[in-house]
């Protein structure tokens, strides 16, 4: 039983895998005659539709579910709703608050687990990522990928993804949005090469690529103001690409035009971000043709 809370879950020849399987012309039937409950707690596009879109690909039925419809734990227990679905469907992916709903999902193990975001962990977006750079640069090991921002959930799954296929991680945040020891030390146990900084100009110097997230992720929204001044000075604009040299731009989406991101540099030719939200949905179907048995 293949659970994946975050991108770790996976070795790292899983995870290199993974992004074969991403890229194979004929997708295996791994999912004939069966479903994919896909539960949301929060809203999205990229991540339902590349979800959808992956599971119809393997030849299965995926089942959207608003997480407002089943009420985890308001109607009934994560566990209830988990061996129900279990019932009906071959895996179930979620997007949750709480990471521990997540866990809470696996732990009852009656079927595969996939993490569509939490609080903590993004790691089908990371599969995309690393796939992007693949795909831009042929390899992530030896490149340099600079996260300018906050540090959260797509911050963490990215670093951990590019440090596990032996990239170099380089984040900018202001003193009080940075990883603590705890997650840096989880980050340099992948082998990667990881270094943490507050000056976004120190950080895409010489990179290949320039990483961008909303400074207000979902659930924070109360937050919004404080954020928007505390990152004030990490916004990707052309003069932060231009100290960057030739690099590529990634944003995960949705992206805030104006506020983490200038609308020029997300339409510049450096931006790769269409590619990177079409990846989503290879990406998903390398992960399930691998973690539902390719034949
Ligand atoms: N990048 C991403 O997860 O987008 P959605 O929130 O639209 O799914
Ligand atoms: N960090 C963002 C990612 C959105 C895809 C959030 O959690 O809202």
């Amino acid at each position: 039983m293949r659970h994946l809370l975050e991108i770790d879950d996976l070795t790292v020849d899983e995870l290199r895998h993974v992004l074969v399987l991403a890229q194979h012309p004929s997708p295996p039937q791994v999912l004939a005659g069966k479903g994919m409950a896909l539960v949301f707690e929060k809203p999205s596009l990229r991540t339902r539709n590349s979800m959808e879109m992956a599971v119809f690909q393997l030849g299965g039925l995926p089942v959207y579910i608003q997480g407002d419809e089943i009420g985890l734990d308001i109607r009934e227990s994560v566990e209830d709703v988990t061996n129900t679905l279990a019932g009906f469907h071959a895996a179930i992916g979620a997007r949750v608050f709480e990471h521990s709903k997540v866990e809470r999902m696996a732990a009852v193990d009656r079927l595969p687990v996939v993490n569509l975001l939490s609080d903590a962990a993004h790691p089908m977006q990371a599969l995309a990522d690393v796939l992007t750079v693949v795909d831009e640069f042929g390899s992530v090991e030896g490149r340099s990928v600079a996260y300018v921002g906050d540090s959260n959930n797509v911050t963490r799954s990215l670093g951990l993804a590019v440090g596990m296929l032996g990239g170099e991680f380089r984040i900018a945040s202001p003193p009080n949005y940075s990883f603590g020891e705890e997650d840096l030390a989880r980050l340099r146990s992948t082998g990667g090469t990881i270094h943490t900084m507050v000056d976004p100009y120190e950080a895409v110097e010489g990179a290949d690529v320039v990483y961008s997230d909303v400074f207000t992720s979902m659930g924070q929204e109360t937050e919004a103001e404080v954020r928007l001044s505390a990152f004030a000075d990490y916004q990707i604009n052309s003069d932060l690409m231009s100290a960057a040299g030739d690099a590529v731009f990634l944003h995960c989406l949705p992206a805030h035009r104006g506020e983490e991101v200038t609308s020029d540099v997300v339409d510049s030719p450096a931006s790769r971000v269409w590619k990177l939200a079409e990846n989503r949905m290879h990406a998903a179907r390398g992960y399930l043709a691998f973690a539902l048995g390719e034949s």
